[in-house]
Formats: structure tokens, C-alpha cells, sequence
């Protein structure tokens, strides 16, 4: 078995972090999605990893490498425009040929893994296995209906009215009948071609499509929101390990990683939290849920519940929260209290106090 990882897309709804960095390189629990979707490829068994790529985007290439540091082999797939995920699998057909292969979004979650509706695909091999999971909410999702077998009798794209509470999960096992399928269809009312619409082909022409129940957590990390929740909850197995150095003034409980080369002085760190490797934090407290990578400098900050990224600088500003900070990202106090300078890039968010 192969695996395809859909890693292109527009990521409109993480600007302005999409616009310099991938969605898929964003980091949680200080590790990117992607290297997260490639090791839990991995612990399937799968090495040969075809990523979809943006035609011009050579960031993932450049920070992820051929795989071989996780122990599998990559192969980048460059999609002009993103028309869809179904168009997504058209252009990987050279690259899958005749295996079956696991299809992954590139920004879903499923950290629990899918050795689960793995092991059934293998056994029963369907047309089409997809992982699904019970939602409070199923508008917002595709939604599966099942037969009492466990077969999917009809797929539908965020119902009004959902006839069943199983949403699709961005984890799909696919027999090369998927290809005939994906030829099949015409673009959506959004423009894209739609995997659900050609999975809906392979249920009309009578061939078996499965379901695979995911009971763990599952997170689209399409948003900023949705990126802090997973980085919270990853956090929460997070093992501690002081690598960095640890001034004598400083308090340091529950789980909290600092890594090589990271300096801590006179501060309060309150876990889980990691700090990067280089990074240097003075008179500040910091935690929980929060995660700080490498090469950053905060100084007299107040930080929760938070991902700053690679570089930046933090300083004189108290009760930060669910805040995610860009790379090389500048914030500091500036003169007096009642005033506020910004330097502010297309469609970035910021909110002051009242
Ligand atoms: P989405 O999150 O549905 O789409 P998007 O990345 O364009 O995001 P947004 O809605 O915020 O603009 O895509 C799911 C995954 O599939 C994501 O990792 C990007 C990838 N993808 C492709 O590789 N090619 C495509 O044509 C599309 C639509 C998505």
C-alpha cells in the first residue's frame, strides 16, 4: 500500500500564517502536521508517501526533505491550482499506479491512529474504506450513511438535515477503482472536483464502500482556532525534559519541555509548555498549553494558551492568550498605555483590550 497525502490547498482560512508557510508546516506540540501525518503513516506500515504540493511551493520540500529522517520515502506531486481533492488523486495517478493507497488531508489530526479501519481495509478490501467519526454537529461536515453492515449506502456535503451523526474524517483507503471515478466527475457548485462525489460514484455503480469508525480525537486544523485546540490536547501526553539552561529565580511545574540551548531566567513556566532549542525567556510566565519554537525572545511577558513561532519576539506585553505568533513576528509594549502602533499584514486578526 502506498499513502497520498493532500498537502496543496489555498489555506485561506489560516491568513495571514498561509501566506509565508503552508498550513501543513504549522507547528503543534512544536512539531509540524505534516510530521505528524508522516509518522502516523508510518506506524502503518506505509513508506512510500506521495505528497500534493502548491505548483510553486517548495517550503514543505525544503523542511520536510525525501523522508528519509522518519524512515519513508516522499514523492512531491506539484498541483497547478487547487481544484479539489478528486483532482488531487487525478494528477497522483502516475505516481500510485496500481496500488491501493491510503489518502490523508494534510491538515487532519487523527493522533489516536487509524490502525483500526487499516487492519478492515486490508482484510476486506472495499472499493473505498472511509474513516469516520461521530459528530454533535454533522452539517458542518461530509456525512456518511451506513447500512446495518457497516457499508455506506450515501454520502452528502455538509446536509442541512443529516440522516446520520458520522462525519468524514480526512482518512480515506482507496482500491485503484477510485481512478475511474475520479475521471468521472464534473466540478461542484464550489469549482472543485469532489472526493465525495466520486466515492458517491463507486457506491452507484454497486461496488462496496465501507466505514471505519475513529473514536479518538480528531481535528481539522484549518483554522487558528483548531490548531490551538489540537496543541492543547497533544500537550496534554507531553513528556517532560529540561535540556535548556534553568536560572536560579525561576519556577518550573508541571509538564514542561525546554530544549537545547534554550535559556530561562527569572521566570515562571507553568506546563505543559515547550520551549525551543536557542530560545530565551527573561522575567516572564509562561503556561500553560503553550508552545514557543526556536530562536524567540521573550522578555516580561505574560503568555497562555499559545504557538509562537520560529524567531520571534515577545516583549513588555502581559496577559497574552490564544494568540498564534509568526515567524520573526514583532510585539512589544511601545510608549505610554492609552496607545496602540500597528504594523498590521492582509487579513491578520488582532485584539486589544477595551
Ligand atoms: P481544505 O482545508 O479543504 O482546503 P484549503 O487548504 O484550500 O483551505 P481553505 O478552505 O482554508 O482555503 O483542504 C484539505 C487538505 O487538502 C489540505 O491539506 C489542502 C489539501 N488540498 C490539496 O492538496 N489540493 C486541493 O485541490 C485542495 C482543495 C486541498
Amino acid at each position: 500500500m502506498k499513502a497520498l497525502v493532500l498537502a496543496g490547498g489555498a489555506g485561506t482560512r489560516l491568513r495571514p500564517l498561509s501566506y509565508s508557510l503552508p498550513k501543513q508546516l504549522i507547528p503543534v506540540a512544536n512539531k509540524p502536521v505534516l510530521q505528524h501525518i508522516v509518522e502516523s503513516i508510518r506506524d502503518l506500515g506505509v513508506t512510500e508517501i506521495g505528497i500534493v504540493v502548491g505548483a510553486r511551493d517548495t517550503a514543505l520540500a525544503d523542511a520536510m526533505g525525501d523522508g528519509s529522517r522518519y524512515g519513508v520515502a516522499f514523492t512531491w506531486i506539484p498541483q497547478d491550482r487547487p481544484l479539489g481533492l478528486a483532482h488531487a488523486v487525478r494528477i497522483a495517478r502516475p505516481y500510485l499506479g496500481d496500488s491501493d493507497f491510503l489518502m490523508y488531508l494534510g491538515d487532519n489530526m487523527l493522533p489516536d491512529g487509524v490502525a483500526g479501519p487499516a487492519a478492515e481495509f486490508r482484510a476486506r478490501r472495499p472499493a473505498a474504506q472511509l474513516v469516520v467519526s461521530r459528530v454533535a454537529d454533522p452539517r458542518e461536515f461530509g456525512v456518511a450513511e451506513l447500512d446495518g453492515e457497516g457499508r455506506v449506502v450515501r454520502l452528502a456535503e455538509k446536509p442541512r438535515q443529516p440522516r446520520s451523526d458520522l462525519a468524514l474524517t480526512g482518512v480515506y483507503f482507496f482500491t485503484p477503482a477510485i481512478h475511474r471515478a475520479v475521471e468521472n466527475v464534473t466540478p461542484s457548485a464550489r469549482g472543485e472536483l469532489e472526493i465525495t462525489d466520486a466515492i458517491q460514484l463507486l457506491i452507484e455503480e454497486g461496488l462496496t464502500v465501507r466505514a471505519g469508525h475513529y473514536r479518538g480525537y480528531w481535528k481539522d486544523t484549518g483554522r487558528a482556532e483548531d490548531v490551538l485546540d489540537c496543541n492543547r490536547h497533544l500537550l496534554r501526553s507531553l513528556r517532560p525534559r529540561l535540556a535548556g539552561h534553568i536560572g536560579e529565580e525561576c519556577e518550573i511545574s508541571g509538564a514542561v519541555v525546554i530544549e537545547e540551548g534554550a535559556r530561562v531566567l527569572r521566570s515562571r513556566i507553568t506546563g505543559p509548555v515547550v520551549i525551543g532549542a536557542g530560545t530565551v525567556v527573561e522575567d516572564s510566565h509562561i503556561g500553560p498549553d503553550t508552545c514557543v519554537a526556536s530562536h524567540c525572545t521573550l522578555r516580561d511577558v505574560q503568555l497562555s494558551d499559545s504557538i509562537v513561532l520560529d524567531g520571534a519576539t515577545l516583549s513588555g506585553v502581559r496577559g497574552l492568550y490564544g494568540s498564534v505568533i509568526g515567524r520573526h513576528a514583532l510585539v512589544t509594549s511601545g510608549e505610554g498605555t492609552e496607545r496602540h502602533r500597528l504594523l498590521v499584514g492582509d487579513h491578520t486578526r488582532i485584539e486589544v483590550a477595551a
